[in-house]
């Protein structure tokens, strides 16, 4: 087994588990994150000979442009890395908004764009996109975090389409509450009070889950049973009420 994958947003949550489970499988790993201290201590945590810890910040285009340029190519990229935004219309700055757009779908797309022709070259790989169940759903006061998942999930599935004749399966992941840092480091605390038990699920699931479907070359993954149950009714207007009212500070 000589495979090689490129995992982004690795150090911990859903991009860590994701290491785990191809290191179990013998896996090469190119793992990166932006966190110096973080990737460390990923990497003592994985302690796993054949992967290799890259610090960048993929919310710049120069990052991009260097992994693509000097990495080998993956025979399976998992675009992972991002973070939770939550602000109303008006509250998030210009240029933190093109930060953002960049670190979850136009990054993702041009990682994705600069190593191509060379998957296709060899006429054999994956590619996995982490996005989110809020790509389906309208998020009030998250409007900028569901517009980017719901750009990179159009792209994925688009592209699923494209590179299916030319063995080459596109994956987009749809989580919704998933047990992980990124609701403590966004200053969404309350969240882990108030989303009832019962909507969260773990990191480990939402990888097994979304794994089974990109071998299996599905284009899209709603991880967890109880998501699976609440997709036809996303768009309801008493979803999103009780979506607001769970989520809600106060
Ligand atoms: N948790 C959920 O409920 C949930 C639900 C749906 C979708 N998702 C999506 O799942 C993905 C993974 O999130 P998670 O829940 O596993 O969160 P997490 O535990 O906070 O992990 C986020 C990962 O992304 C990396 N990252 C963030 N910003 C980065 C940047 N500018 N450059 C490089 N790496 C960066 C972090 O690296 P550092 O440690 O170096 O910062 C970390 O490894 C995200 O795309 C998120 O939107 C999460």
């Amino acid at each position: 087994m000589n495979k090689r994958a490129l995992i982004t947003g690795s150090s911990t949550g859903i991009g860590f588990e994701y290491a785990k489970h191809l290191s179990k499988e013998g896996w090469s790993l190119d793992l990166i994150s932006q966190n110096k201290a973080r990737s460390l201590e990923s990497k003592n945590k994985l302690s796993y000979k054949k992967a290799q810890f890259h610090i960048f910040d993929l919310g710049k285009k120069d990052s991009i442009n260097s992994i693509v340029n000097n990495f080998e190519t993956p025979d399976l990229i998992v675009a992972n890395a991002g973070i939770a935004i939550n602000g109303a219309i008006g509250d998030i700055k210009q240029d933190e908004r093109e930060y953002f757009y960049y670190l979850m779908c136009g990054g993702v797309i041009d990682l994705i764009e600069g190593f191509i022709p060379k998957m296709l070259y060899k006429r054999n790989g994956r590619i996995v996109i982490i996005s989110s169940i809020g790509a389906k759903a309208s998020m009030p006061k998250s409007s900028l975090y569901s517009s980017i998942k719901a750009g990179i999930y159009a792209y994925g599935k688009s592209i699923s389409t494209e590179l299916k004749s030319q063995n080459i399966s596109v994956t987009v992941s749809l989580p919704g509450y998933v047990r992980t840092q990124a609701h403590e480091r966004a200053g969404l605390d309350h969240l882990i009070k108030k989303v009832p038990r019962w909507m969260w699920i773990n990191p480990e699931q939402v990888v097994l889950e979304t794994e089974v479907a990109s071998l299996k070359g599905k284009f899209e993954i709603i991880p967890g049973k109880i998501y699976k149950i609440v997709k036809p009714f996303l768009n309801f207007k008493i979803a999103t009420k009780i979506w607001r009212k769970i989520t809600n500070r106060n």
